[in-house]
């Protein structure tokens, strides 16, 4: 039975309500698979060790005043919270959620990359990049979630 681990940060519900859908779509094809659901305001770092497999998701933010960044939860977490965490090889995915009025369009994807890397762990996946509101994009999402289960049944 492989495990998955989802932390994520969502403001206005949008990642929140992506993640739902990968969480449900796991849950309804793969009923052996344990997937837990984490916002990262109540994760700690002990957390990045739960689950065969770790899955961030976050929105793009202008926190700090420049565009492209991290939603402001995420980057407390992953430059804070978790700023001395080893990843120990752990494989991890990525959620990366934006708007295309803002030129740094969902480059949160690049930040959580970069946070999985200089930790020590791998990158698992494809990267999910969902640009505007995610309502009506269940389609993709879900062939998305097909993949990474496949992934992460075959580890
Ligand atoms: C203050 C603010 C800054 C944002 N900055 C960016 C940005 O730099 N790049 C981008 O692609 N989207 C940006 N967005 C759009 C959000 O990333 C997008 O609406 C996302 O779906 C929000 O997800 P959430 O509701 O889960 O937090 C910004 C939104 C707000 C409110």
């Amino acid at each position: 039975m492989k495990s998955l681990h989802i932390i994520y940060a969502s403001t206005s519900g949008h990642t929140e309500y992506v993640v739902s859908v990968i969480a449900d779509y796991i849950k309804q094809h793969s009923p052996d698979t344990e997937v837990e659901v984490q916002r990262c305001e109540q994760a700690t770092a002990e957390d990045l060790a739960r689950g065969d497999v770790l899955l961030f998701g976050s929105g793009s933010w202008n926190t700090g005043g420049v565009e492209g960044q991290l939603n402001p939860e995420m980057y407390v977490y992953c430059k804070k919270t978790c700023k001395d965490t080893d990843l120990a090889g752990k494989p991890a995915g990525i959620i990366a959620l934006g708007d295309d009025r803002y030129y740094y369009t969902a480059r949160s994807g690049e930040h959580i990359r970069n946070f999985i890397q200089s930790h020590g762990g791998t990158v698992f996946g494809q990267t999910l990049t969902i640009v505007n509101d995610p309502y009506g994009q269940e389609e993709r999402i879900e062939s998305w979630a097909k993949k990474f289960l496949e992934h992460l049944q075959d580890l």
